[in-house]
């Protein structure tokens, strides 16, 4: 087979796979025990080369046991759904594969990524600001947190971290535990992260990160980082970006926005007050891979004053690679990575084929589908909600004969139905009590989608609730 073949029956396959995303009698999964994947995958690489026909097979075999994120019943990751030209936009820069460190080899892509960032920054209100797309969320912490310890301590990046400096950072007590990673690879230690109280609904208490802060400063730390969590991980919660800015310019800390779930929300009109103040922050996690629904991974660290980032570079011996061929600034001397996928380009593609206001309409209806699938809770009398809605995720129970074992038994639940390639759906824990978290992250989601979770989550629920040997055992 030659090669123009090979590339026409990948991308035939590829089409068709693409064209049953929404087929509902296709599963979600299809869920084999993981000892028995290895070997249907035949996963070990042989001596021989393959011909055109074996790898046909092989790429059969990934999609079938590939869980189909792109389908409407997918519900388990904050990044979901099939997004046309971002896809599109990754096929051709894949193709065109290059890295982002400087101009000379990525020039399109260095435009269209400085257009991205200013782009991002207008919503963010940063005016002179800049930013760096990443591998992710919990990179942009990371560097958030490492650009504020050496905007205080700039000798660090020379000398290394002394740790009787003692410095502390503040999160809401739910924010990502990304935030304690940053802390750990900083060299700062994760117990110098300090876990601040949040309230019912999942959102930092102002008054309880000042009485932290002050506490912190009679033990003779130093605090330099607040975290406010824009749409927290389980709950969706917002944390008030406005009295957190006023507490932090008090006492000369540096505030970061950790958007990586909810600061899309920035490009909806009718929302984006979840956020109100964000231009008053220094820093902001941004992951388009997850509401926008652009292909993993497309993540994005804005900062407000444009020098941040080139004060983290160390500048030793790099005349081999950063030439700044025709006046144009490397965007690898902003970055930690050298090498660097192009992410951008798909946003690019996917921003301008909606349009903004396409774009604005989708964020919109992921919140509108949120609201009606917190209403299909409070109208199922088997249903419970948790904790009231703040914004893209729902958390529930199904309220089970023995009231005793509700963990056990949602928990059940959720794994019958993922094992059955129905629906899959995520849990987490509020405080004792296992939520399921509905997360309505898939900008084309309709009420029917939605509609047809709740049948199965129904169904399921009836069937384990009557089923002796399952409510015996809970
Ligand atoms: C609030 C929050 N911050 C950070 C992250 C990490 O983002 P990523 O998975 O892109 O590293 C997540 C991921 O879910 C998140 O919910």
């Amino acid at each position: 087979m030659d090669k123009g073949d090979l590339i026409n029956l990948v991308f035939e396959k590829v089409k068709e796979y693409l064209e049953k995303n929404n087929d509902n009698t296709i599963p979600v999964v299809k869920y084999i025990e993981p000892q028995s994947l290895a070997e249907e995958v035949q996963a070990e690489v042989g001596e021989l080369p393959l011909s055109g026909k074996e790898f046909l097979e092989y790429a059969d075999k990934y999609f079938e046991y590939a869980v189909r994120t792109g389908n409407k019943q997918f519900f388990n990751q904050l990044y979901s759904g099939f997004n046309l030209p971002a896809f599109l936009g990754e096929l051709i820069t894949i193709a065109t594969n290059t890295s982002m460190y400087t101009y000379e080899v990525a020039p399109v892509a260095t435009v269209i990524e400085k257009e991205m960032i200013s782009l991002m920054n207008s919503y963010a209100g940063y005016d002179s600001g800049d930013g760096i797309f990443l591998t992710g969320g919990s990179n942009a912490n990371l560097v958030a947190m490492f650009s504020a310890r050496n905007r205080i301590f700039p000798e660090v990046r020379f000398e290394g971290y002394n740790r009787h400096m003692k410095l502390r950072v503040f999160i809401n007590e739910q924010a990502h535990y990304s935030i304690e990673t940053a802390a750990n690879l900083l060299g700062l230690g994760s117990d110098s992260v300090i876990k601040v109280k949040a309230d019912d609904r999942g959102r930092i208490i102002p008054s309880e990160l000042e009485n932290e802060i002050n506490n912190s400063l009679k033990r003779g730390e130093k605090p330099f980082f607040v975290v406010a969590t824009s749409g927290t991980t389980l709950l969706g919660a917002y944390d008030p970006l406005n009295e957190i800015s006023e507490i932090c310019r008090r006492y000369d800390l540096w505030l970061h926005a950790d958007g990586s779930f909810g600061g899309s929300v920035l490009i909806s009109e009718q929302h984006r007050s979840l956020m109100d103040g964000i231009e008053k922050t220094d820093s902001l996690a941004w992951n388009p891979h997850k509401l926008m629904n652009i292909p993993l991974t497309c993540s994005v660290l804005l900062v407000r004053d444009e020098t941040t980032l080139y004060r983290n570079f160390t500048d030793i011996n790099t005349d081999y690679i950063y030439h700044d061929i025709e006046e144009v600034d490397d965007l690898g001397k902003k970055s930690i990575q050298c090498g660097r996928r192009v992410d951008a380009v798909k946003l690019w593609f996917a921003w301008k084929y909606y349009g903004k206001e396409g774009y604005r309409d989708r964020i919109d209806n992921s919140m509108a589908m949120a609201a009606y699938a917190e209403q299909k809770v409070k109208d199922m009398p088997e249903l419970e909600l948790m904790v009231p809605r703040n914004s893209f995720t729902v958390c529930f129970r199904y309220v089970a004969k023995n009231i005793d074992k509700l963990n056990e038994f949602n928990l059940e639940l959720r794994e019958e139905l993922r094992k059955s390639g129905k629906t899959i759906v995520n849990y987490g824990y509020n405080g004792k009590d296992l939520a399921i978290r509905l997360v309505t992250s898939n900008g084309e989601l309709e009420k029917k989608d939605i509609d047809l979770f709740f049948e199965y989550m129904a169904e399921e629920g009836r069937k384990l609730n009557s089923d002796s040997k399952n409510t015996g055992s809970l």
